[in-house]
């Protein structure tokens, strides 16, 4: 054999040697049949929790909602959410998933009302309520001030539900202009209430400032009567005497204390016996 040939199967046998080593311990570490190496690095952090912006990046709508009208539930997103993207269809757990109000509210409008999202329909945004029969059917459950007034005190009012009125959505309050002309041309909507409290619009009650032309817009012939009169009872305004409360007539001695002898009290007890017409006092001699 030449030195040549001795060398080049040298070199063969060790390669053959090597190659079923490597082939050898390969076999015994390989599971997998692709190669995928371990990245321990990758690993050795404790990631944060995501922040409600980063929630946000996928689910938009939500995080809107709780920016735009989120009220008081603008807090961290796993504060309610403890657990999510555990939705299993095969386990049809999503109820189960979604946070609960009574983990943190007790039933705060009182035992007619539990079912919280039947009115509260988004959690994100809290404080909007639909108009719903829901909600139409069940003011009285927490309104029950108003509906006593209403059926303590009958008016036409009385006949209608609430939401006639307060229709549109929870909390609006009506003018009385969607139903009502004024008295008079040019009376402000605004004046309204100051007489008939909505809820038992017969209690008429008012202030003593109250404009004669109101009075006059259905007594036209005593105001009529009245503002001619050459009396200083034209000064005197209709609500100054009949006070506080519509229908309410006075006692002249309100106003005039013993203006006269009692003699001639005694005698004539009624003030209108001589004075006669207290709208038009008849002119005084001096
Ligand atoms: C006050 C508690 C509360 C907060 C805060 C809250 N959620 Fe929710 N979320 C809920 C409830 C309750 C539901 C279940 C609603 C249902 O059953 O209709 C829900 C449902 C969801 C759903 C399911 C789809 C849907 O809209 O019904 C997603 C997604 C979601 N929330 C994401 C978020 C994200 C993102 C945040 C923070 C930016 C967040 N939530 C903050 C209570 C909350
Ligand atoms: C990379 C996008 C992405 C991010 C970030 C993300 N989600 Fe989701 N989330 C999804 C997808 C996709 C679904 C399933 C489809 C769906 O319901 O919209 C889902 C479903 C949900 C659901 C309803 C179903 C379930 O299994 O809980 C909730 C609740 C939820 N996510 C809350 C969160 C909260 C809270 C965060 C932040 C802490 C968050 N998600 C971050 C993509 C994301
Ligand atoms: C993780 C606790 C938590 C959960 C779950 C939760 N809430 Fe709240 N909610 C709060 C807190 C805290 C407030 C603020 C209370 C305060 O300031 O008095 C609040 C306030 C509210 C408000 C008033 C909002 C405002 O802006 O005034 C409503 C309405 C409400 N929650 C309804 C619900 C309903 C309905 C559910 C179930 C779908 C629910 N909450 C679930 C904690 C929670
Ligand atoms: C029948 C409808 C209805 C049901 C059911 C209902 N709510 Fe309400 N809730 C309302 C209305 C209407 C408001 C007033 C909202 C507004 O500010 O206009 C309200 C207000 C609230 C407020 C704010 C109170 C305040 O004074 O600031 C909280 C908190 C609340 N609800 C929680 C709940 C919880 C918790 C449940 C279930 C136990 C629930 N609600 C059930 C209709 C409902
Ligand atoms: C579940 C309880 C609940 C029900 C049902 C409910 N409300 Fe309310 N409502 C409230 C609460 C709580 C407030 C107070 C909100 C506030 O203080 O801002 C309120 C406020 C109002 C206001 C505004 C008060 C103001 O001073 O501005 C009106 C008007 C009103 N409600 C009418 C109604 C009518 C009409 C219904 C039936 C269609 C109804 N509510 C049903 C709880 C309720
Ligand atoms: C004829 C229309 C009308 C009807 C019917 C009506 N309301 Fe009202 N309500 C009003 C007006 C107008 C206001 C505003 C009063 C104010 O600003 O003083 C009001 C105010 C309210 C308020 C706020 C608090 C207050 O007293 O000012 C509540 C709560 C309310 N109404 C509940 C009810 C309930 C409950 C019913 C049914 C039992 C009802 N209303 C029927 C017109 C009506
Ligand atoms: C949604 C419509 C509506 C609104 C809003 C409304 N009313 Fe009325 N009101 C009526 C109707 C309808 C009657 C019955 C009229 C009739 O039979 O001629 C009535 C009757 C009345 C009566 C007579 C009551 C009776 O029993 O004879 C008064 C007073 C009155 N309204 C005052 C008001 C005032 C003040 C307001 C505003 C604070 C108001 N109303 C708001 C519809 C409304
Ligand atoms: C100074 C107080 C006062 C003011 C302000 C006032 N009213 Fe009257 N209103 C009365 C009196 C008094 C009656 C008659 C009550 C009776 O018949 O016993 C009445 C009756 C009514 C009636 C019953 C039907 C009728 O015409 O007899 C309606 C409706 C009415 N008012 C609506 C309104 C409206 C709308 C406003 C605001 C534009 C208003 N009122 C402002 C005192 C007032
Ligand atoms: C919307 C029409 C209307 C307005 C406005 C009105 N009244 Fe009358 N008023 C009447 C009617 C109708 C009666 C008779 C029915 C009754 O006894 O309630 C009456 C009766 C009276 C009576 C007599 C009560 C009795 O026992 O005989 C007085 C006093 C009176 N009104 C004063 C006023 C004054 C003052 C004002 C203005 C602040 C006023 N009225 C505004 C319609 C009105
Ligand atoms: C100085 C006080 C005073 C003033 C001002 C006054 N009244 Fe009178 N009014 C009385 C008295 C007192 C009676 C009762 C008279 C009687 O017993 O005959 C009365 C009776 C009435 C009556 C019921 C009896 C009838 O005559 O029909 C009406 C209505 C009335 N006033 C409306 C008005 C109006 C409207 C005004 C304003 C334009 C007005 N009053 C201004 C004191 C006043
Ligand atoms: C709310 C108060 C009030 C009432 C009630 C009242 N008056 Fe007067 N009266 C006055 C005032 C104010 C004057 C003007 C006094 C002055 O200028 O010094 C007056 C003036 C008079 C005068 C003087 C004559 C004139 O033309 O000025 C007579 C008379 C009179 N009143 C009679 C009566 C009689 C009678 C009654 C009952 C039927 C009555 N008054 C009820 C407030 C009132
Ligand atoms: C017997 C008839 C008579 C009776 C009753 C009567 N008065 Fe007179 N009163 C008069 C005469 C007459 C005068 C004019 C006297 C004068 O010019 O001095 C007068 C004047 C007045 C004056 C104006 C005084 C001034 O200084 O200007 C007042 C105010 C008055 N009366 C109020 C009353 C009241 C209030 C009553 C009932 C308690 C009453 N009167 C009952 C006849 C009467």
């Amino acid at each position: 054999m030449k030195k040549r040939e001795c060398l080049a199967l040298g070199r063969l046998s060790l390669l053959v040697v090597a190659l079923l080593l490597v082939a050898a311990t390969s076999f015994a570490a390989k599971v997998a049949t692709v190669e995928i190496p371990v990245n321990t690095e990758m690993y050795a952090t404790a990631p944060a929790p995501l922040a409600p912006a980063q929630c946000a990046q996928c689910h938009n709508a939500q995080f809107g909602n709780l920016k735009e009208k989120g009220g008081k539930h603008r807090f961290a997103c796993q504060d309610c959410h403890k657990s999510f993207h555990a939705y299993n269809p095969k386990k049809a757990n999503y109820d189960e998933l979604m946070p609960k109000c009574a983990s943190c509210h007790t039933d705060i409008h009182g035992p007619a009302n539990k079912d919280c999202s039947s009115c509260h329909t988004n959690p994100h945004t809290p404080r909007v309520v639909a108009t719903t029969p829901r909600l139409t059917n069940s003011c009285a459950t927490c309104h029950a001030e108003e509906k006593q007034e209403i059926v303590k005190f009958p008016s036409k009012h009385g006949s209608f539900s609430c939401d006639k009125c307060h229709h549109t959505k929870h909390g609006y309050k009506p003018s009385c202009a969607e139903c009502h002309k004024p008295h008079f041309q040019g009376q402000e909507y605004s004046t309204c209430l100051k007489c008939h409290p909505v809820h038992r619009p017969k209690q008429v009650t008012y202030q003593s400032t109250e404009p004669a032309a109101t009075c006059g817009s259905c007594h036209t012939q005593i105001f009529n009567k009245w503002k001619a009169t050459p009396s200083r009872h034209a000064k005197v305004n209709c609500a100054t005497c009949h006070k506080d409360k519509h229908g309410y007539i006075p006692q002249c001695t309100e106003c005039h204390k013993a203006p006269h002898p009692k003699n001639i009290l005694d005698r004539f007890p009624k003030c209108l016996t001589c004075h006669l017409d207290v709208h038009d006092l008849p002119a005084m001699k001096k």
